[in-house]
């Protein structure tokens, strides 16, 4: 049985559909991850800035460097093609072909147009992503209308917007005085103006996620929320968190998993067996 491709068009579909389940997003930054989250069925992967600390060991998502977010991509777009490309044996039921969202990085899209317009790109001809994701606010319109008419989908991250950390001195959230929701509002409303198929809202009360939600349903564009209550088309969560890999994690994250434990486990059996030389005394042969 083929395997089903999610594309900006079903999600559309699903946006505009009353009472459909929420579709689920996580990050992914490798191949071999991404070949078992496509065998999850989760239907978009975010090759997040998010890889400056989780991959990097940066402290702060303003320091990934674009190449590097590109050479992940591209690595993610391999592992969802192994995983979705019968080969000796066919793809386990549930197997879906995520849509493919490359994050642009801090500076990447911020100096001017032209170069915006171009590093976009860089993310489906290089990256072989599906579609982009820029922070923004109204000021970067011109740029995000450019970018969906030259043929690269924007999905437009409002809220919360982590790249502009040094501003306020760390994360936080974003829409709690009357006028900063009204200003997010007004943000989602241009971003659906400037032809985006896609929105995503970080770290804002329900009540925005919800007035949010609306305006997408209303324009059948797919709403992903992180950290904005439970109305939104879409969930997504940095993989790390979900897995219970990462020491701390913002308060919204549900993990669903102890890796991070389920690894020391596994590392000092191995460290005990090779202390005990019990490494196996096979003769190494070739595939
Ligand atoms: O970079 C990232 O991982 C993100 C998610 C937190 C939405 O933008």
């Amino acid at each position: 049985m083929a395997v089903p491709r999610i594309t900006i068009g079903s999600l559309r579909k699903l946006a505009a559909t009353p009472g459909a389940a929420p579709f689920s997003s996580l990050t992914c930054y490798d191949a071999t991850m991404a070949r078992w989250l496509c065998r999850a069925g989760v239907q978009v992967l975010l090759v997040g800035d998010t890889a400056a600390e989780m991959v990097l060991g940066h402290q702060r998502t303003s320091d990934m460097p674009l190449d590097v977010l590109l050479a992940l991509t591209a690595g993610v777009r391999r592992g969802i093609t192994t995983a979705t490309t019968a080969t000796d044996a066919p793809p386990p039921d549930g197997t879906v072909a995520p849509l493919l969202m490359g994050d642009m990085p801090f500076l990447s899209y911020h100096l001017s147009e032209d170069e915006a317009v171009r590093n976009a790109g860089r993310f489906l001809t290089e990256g072989q992503a599906d579609l982009v994701k820029l922070e923004v606010d109204t000021t970067f319109a011109s740029r995000v209308e450019r970018m969906n008419r030259a043929g690269i989908p924007v999905c437009a991250h409002i809220g919360s917007r982590p790249q502009r950390a040094a501003m306020t001195g760390g994360y936080s959230s974003a829409g709690r005085t009357k006028e900063e929701a009204a200003a997010i509002l007004h943000d989602a409303k241009v971003m659906l103006d400037a032809g985006c198929p896609m929105l995503l809202i970080e770290a804002v009360p329900d009540e925005l996620g919800q007035a949010v939600t609306a305006l997408c349903t209303a324009a059948k564009v797919p709403l992903i929320g992180i950290g904005s209550g439970i109305s939104c088309h879409g969930q997504v969560l940095v993989l790390t968190d979900l897995l219970g890999l990462t020491d701390k994690s913002p308060s919204f994250v549900k993990r669903t998993a102890n890796l991070g434990s389920a690894v020391v486990d596994a590392a000092r059996q191995w460290v005990d067996l090779v202390a005990r030389r019990e490494v196996g005394n096979s003769p190494y042969t070739s595939r």
